[in-house]
């Protein structure tokens, strides 16, 4: 084995390259979405981010994600209704979700909850555009009542059913908090599930690609992508940027806590990315809208200590690409609206499904199972003794 340059490792025998993290190797085509990390620049099918999160509706986002095109009117009248009809949940699985620890994270309540969905659907017709279609409209209207009831069953309470009249966001915030939101809230979190809803080939997307590549059931997919996006390095990271930030408490402490976790090689949660070598664009647009929330709803001084830690960042930081990702200001967003903390990355993860079953469907599209290759590290052909004969190893 020889490390070239770049972290690359050379296989002498077979001359494979091994790439940690597989950085900068592609592992598929899409046309889904595009990502110019130099300049900071994301787009869905075409679209800047931006202009879908101020013209669009996180569903008529999910249309363009998962068929391409923008709906027309009709279309997207049709395909809300579709979802509106499809919210609820089966008692059975409520009463599944009664039987988890209360104490669990909601995380692994929806990993398991979105598994179980493929109890209830067949997947003989995984080809079959009506089966794709009607998986498409029950996980995205599933997921955030399954978020939603988890959230009440661990108070000890029974689930509220999904309100008709109120919108896709609305009604999330709805069944959650079991009042009707402000409609400014309501924007604003639409707004936040449009700018997570897909980000090309992270973890959980490459995992939803894999399990796709299996022709397994899109719940099983899905089920897999959520337990990707739950590690503290990916959607978990939002999660932990609020503990944080509680942690360093003051804004005058932000540049001795970055002074001691760069001192300490510690990773300061909601900083960098693998694609992006400036601030991420989501993080930009998600700071304009923590601050709307503050000017409506009240200052939180907690984006005080956010703003002096990210000020000493781009002076420490800044300079290795090190800027502020998504998770950085999307806690303080969730926390303003009244979400708990170990819910936002199951709120992360309701905006995500339709990223990845965008991915699901191109993936059915030309389809060939995901294989690849290892560079062997271990030992070579040994020689098999006797169970009576064996010495206690090294390692036990
Ligand atoms: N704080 C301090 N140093 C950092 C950070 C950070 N957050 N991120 C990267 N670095 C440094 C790292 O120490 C390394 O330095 P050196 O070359 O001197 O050893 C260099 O930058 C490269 O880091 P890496 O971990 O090899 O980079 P990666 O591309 O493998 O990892 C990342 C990307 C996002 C996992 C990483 O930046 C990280 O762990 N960030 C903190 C967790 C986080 O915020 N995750 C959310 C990611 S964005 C949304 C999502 O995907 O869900």
């Amino acid at each position: 084995m020889s490390p070239t340059e770049g972290g690359e490792i050379r296989h002498e025998r077979t001359g494979l390259v091994f790439r940690p993290g597989l950085e900068g190797v592609p592992a598929t085509q899409s046309s889904i979405c595009d990502i110019d990390g130099q300049k900071g620049l994301l787009s869905y099918r075409g679209y800047p981010v931006d202009v879908l999160a101020s013209h669009c509706s996180f569903l008529e986002t999910t249309y363009l994600l998962i068929w391409g095109e923008l709906p027309n009117p009709q279309q997207l009248r049709d395909f809300e209704q579709e979802v509106q009809m499809h919210r609820r949940v089966s008692f059975r699985v409520r009463d599944m979700m009664k039987c988890f620890p209360s104490d669990g994270h909601p995380m692994d309540a929806l990993q398991s909850s979105a598994a179980s969905l493929g109890l209830f659907y067949s997947r003989r017709a995984i080809d079959d555009p009506q089966y794709i279609y009607d998986a498409v409209v029950r996980l995205i209207a599933k997921i955030p009542t399954m978020v939603a009831a988890f959230q009440l069953i661990r108070k000890g309470q029974d689930p509220i059913q999904p309100r008709d009249d109120l919108a896709y966001s609305a009604n999330f915030l709805y069944m959650l908090m079991e009042r009707e939101p402000d409609p400014l809230a309501s924007r604003i979190f639409d707004r936040c599930l449009i700018l997570h809803a897909e980000h090309s080939l992270n973890a959980s997307t490459f995992s939803a690609r894999v399990t796709a590549s299996t022709l397994t059931d899109p719940y099983a997919v899905v089920a897999s992508a959520v337990g990707t996006l739950a590690g503290p390095l990916h959607g978990g990271a939002n999660e932990d940027v609020l503990a944080m930030l509680d942690e360093i408490g003051t804004a005058d402490r932000a540049a001795d806590y970055l002074d001691a976790a760069i001192a300490s090689k510690r990773k300061v949660m909601g900083f960098g990315h693998r694609e992006y070598r400036v601030k991420d664009p989501r993080a930009v647009i998600l700071q304009a809208l923590a601050e709307e929330l503050f000017a409506r709803f009240g200052h939180d001084e907690m984006y005080d200590v956010a703003r002096a830690l990210e000020a000493a960042a781009e002076r420490r930081l800044g300079p290795k690409g090190i800027f502020p990702n998504v998770d950085f200001y999307s806690g303080l967003v969730y926390r303003k609206l009244g979400i708990p903390r170990d819910l936002f990355t199951p709120v992360f993860a309701i905006a995500r499904v339709a990223g990845w079953l965008a991915h699901w469907r191109e993936q059915l599209g030309a389809n060939r199972i995901f294989r690849p290759s290892q560079i062997y590290t271990g030992c070579s052909m040994r020689q098999w003794s006797p169970l009576e004969d064996r010495l206690p190893s090294a390692s036990t």
